[in-house]
């Protein structure tokens, strides 16, 4: 079991570009998989939870090469191209890859099975399983959960539906399901959350409505292919927003990130701590905007977390939790219960590090309150969460021993190369076997 033992350092400085953006490597995989010519996909997330995504639109029939570093060609196939698999799809840890999956091969005339490991396996299926179902898919879960198998042949038909949960990855596992249904489809959003999909697919020509959070798709007679940049992915970035917040000896910057608004709450957060922070250079990438990210050094106050930022920061709350403990005074975080679906239960597992760390600290249902003050160091267990373990190895810039993270092998899913990148920052962090 890998592990990261981080020193107490003196702060970072200089400036970081981080890899690619998760949900646009998904989705770049996946729609250019079922789009009529070839799709080039540049600053590609060769993470691990993308690479499963490439497999399974492989084992489902289509060319994928990768000529070089974070590009990666395919060819895409058209809405009617798959191939049946060989056997069950395996997505890994990666709850994206499997519920947009489930969405794209509820129309498919053949049966298929999706599996993942251990965290996946325990993560909740049925809030997708359920509309597809109303759409008229032959959809089962086990429990609730993984593994997932989908009946081939079902005729699906538009529905419109007022999603229960804020989720990105339940509308886009409809709309997907919608490309091949009879008629239109319509989700209503709860709260505003990640707009990806809704963008990529206009990307490639499909006509696709979105407005005051309500979304409606219009089955296309195919998708066009088109060359998708990548953007740094933003939840990477937090680490290192996080880190400059509370260990920048002078302005930090993180290069070329993706800061489409609905992915941003997190710096809204900052700032309303006090924090000082700068989007400069902005340019597009594609469908999606991007700016550098300038941090200045400043003192952080605890602040009640207005719940409309939730959706908006939902993969920032381990970071943001490390900002918290490193606050004057108390945070409160609340409506953020799906932080306990994550790939663990983010807010125990957070809790939990915190109380290792000597942060007082006050579990909620569906939040957590945080008391800011002196960080120890001490051994953290991630439970396999990437970013729980990301997170833990920012607060060593406010720690006074070192902090040892247990099982830190899943980074990889995300954020390969994170303990070096940092390192090059100015953290004292070591990987271990
Ligand atoms: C994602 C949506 C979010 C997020 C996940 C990626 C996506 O999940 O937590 O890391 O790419 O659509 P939910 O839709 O379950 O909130």
């Amino acid at each position: 079991m890998t592990r990261f033992v981080v020193a107490p350092a003196p702060g970072i400085a200089g400036s970081v570009t981080v890899p690619g953006d998760k949900s646009i490597s998904h989705r770049a995989l996946m729609f250019g998989a079922i789009a009529s010519g070839t799709t080039r996909v540049t600053g590609f997330l060769e993470g691990e939870d993308c690479l499963a995504t490439l497999a399974a639109v492989s084992s489902l029939g289509v060319r994928v090469s990768r000529p070089g570093p974070g590009e990666v060609m395919v060819e895409g196939v058209g809405l009617d191209g798959f191939a049946a698999p060989q056997g069950p799809l395996d997505m890994g840890n990666a709850g994206t890859a499997m519920r947009l999956f489930m969405g794209l091969l509820s129309s498919q005339p053949f049966d298929s099975v999706l599996v993942g490991d251990e965290s996946l396996m325990r993560r909740p299926m049925e809030r997708v399983a359920r509309p597809l179902r109303e759409m008229g898919a032959q959809v089962e879960t086990t429990e609730g959960r993984p593994p997932v198998r989908i009946a081939g042949g079902a005729k699906l038909h538009g529905i419109h539906y007022a999603m229960p949960v804020a989720s990105a990855q339940v509308k886009s596992a409809i709309l997907l399901a919608g490309l091949r249904a009879a008629g239109d489809t319509t989700v209503v959003e709860p709260d505003v959350t990640r707009d990806h999909t809704e963008r990529m697919l206009q990307a490639f020509g499909c006509e696709v409505n979105a407005r005051g959070g309500t979304v409606t798709l219009r089955p296309p007679s195919r998708l066009v292919a088109a060359d998708v940049e990548v953007p740094g992915d933003f939840s990477s970035a937090a680490f290192f927003i996080v880190a400059a917040c509370i260990g920048a000896r002078e302005p930090f910057t993180i290069r070329g990130v993706g800061v489409n608004p609905t992915r941003t709450g997190l710096l809204e957060m900052l700032a309303l701590m006090g924090a000082d922070l700068r989007l400069v250079n902005h340019r597009t990438c594609g469908a999606e905007p991007v700016a550098d990210v300038e941090v200045r050094p400043a003192p952080l106050k605890g602040i009640t977390v207005p719940e409309r930022l939730v959706a908006l920061a939902i993969d920032e709350f381990p970071a943001f939790f490390v900002a918290a403990a490193c606050a004057e005074g108390e945070t409160l975080v609340s409506g953020a219960a799906e932080l306990r679906v994550k790939e663990s239960d983010r807010i125990a597992v957070m809790a939990d590090g915190l109380t290792a760390l000597g942060v007082a600290n006050e579990v909620r249902p569906d939040g957590l309150r945080i008391l800011g003050g002196p960080v120890s160091g001490g051994t953290i267990d991630s439970r396999g969460d990437h970013r729980v373990a990301m997170a833990f190895a920012v607060a060593s810039l406010r720690a006074r021993g070192p902090i040892e993270i247990l099982d830190t092998a899943n980074v990889a899913t995300s954020f390969p190369g994170f303990a070096g990148l940092a390192r090059s920052a100015g953290l004292a962090i070591d990987e271990r076997a």
